[in-house]
């Protein structure tokens, strides 16, 4: 099991099966929030469907292809992060994530994902992560921004979203380019960014 302590009040475990009910509160409670990006809500609509999530992220850890994490505050659920199988073959996986509407806008994703990270090319000794993101979702997108992530380029009509295609801004950190959790992952608060050069 991974678990990991992000500051004072937020840690990270792998998420298990008597995790269902709550985390199908949390998801319930916030669909208008997660729909309006996931792909998924429609799907989730008993604690049921919450089970089976979570079952197929065991198995998938258990199979050596990464874990899913709940995302804790004070001990409770206030989202998901998590790794896409790892292709081995290639040394690469991608990260997911959502957050509880309440839970935006402090950062908490951005630390998650820095050591997620971080775990892939320590811990699983891998050499390449992406971060898909709509092209739309600029709090998704500034995340792997914040982490110093390159945007390698647009997936055209990536994801079916209920009734619609999103395309996918591609982004992408390699083992020899992070900085990881010593220099911070390229994060600079809103008030200390440079202002822009006026020409
Ligand atoms: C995508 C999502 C997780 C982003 O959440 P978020 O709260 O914006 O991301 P973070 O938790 O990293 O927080 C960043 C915010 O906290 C601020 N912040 C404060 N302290 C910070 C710190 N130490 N580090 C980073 N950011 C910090 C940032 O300035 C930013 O706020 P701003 O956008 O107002 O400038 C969330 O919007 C979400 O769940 N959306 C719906 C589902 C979704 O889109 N999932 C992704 C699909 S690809």
């Amino acid at each position: 099991m991974f678990e990991r302590r992000i500051d004072d009040a937020v840690r990270l475990r792998t998420l298990r099966e008597e995790d269902a009910e709550e985390l199908f509160q949390v998801v319930d409670s916030n669909r208008a929030h997660l729909r309006q990006w996931l792909p998924w809500l429609d799907a989730n609509t008993t604690p049921n469907d919450s089970v089976a999530f979570i079952q197929a992220t065991l198995r998938q850890e258990a199979a050596n292809q990464g874990f899913t994490c709940a995302i804790l505050l004070q001990g409770h659920i206030i989202g998901v992060v998590g790794y896409h199988p790892i292709r081995w073959s290639n040394r690469s996986v991608e990260i997911e994530y959502w957050l509880a509407r309440a839970a935006v806008g402090r950062g908490i994703m951005t630390q998650c994902c820095r050591l997620l990270v971080s775990y892939a090319f320590d811990g699983y000794g891998l050499n390449r992560v992406q971060i898909p993101a709509a092209v739309g979702n600029g709090r998704s997108r500034a995340i792997p921004e914040r982490l110093g992530f390159k945007l390698e380029g647009t997936i055209r009509d990536a994801e079916w979203l209920y009734d619609h295609f999103v395309d996918h801004a591609l982004y992408a950190m390699l083992k020899r380019g992070w900085v990881g959790e010593q220099q911070g992952g390229g994060y600079s608060p809103p008030a200390a960014r440079p202002s822009k050069p006026t020409p």
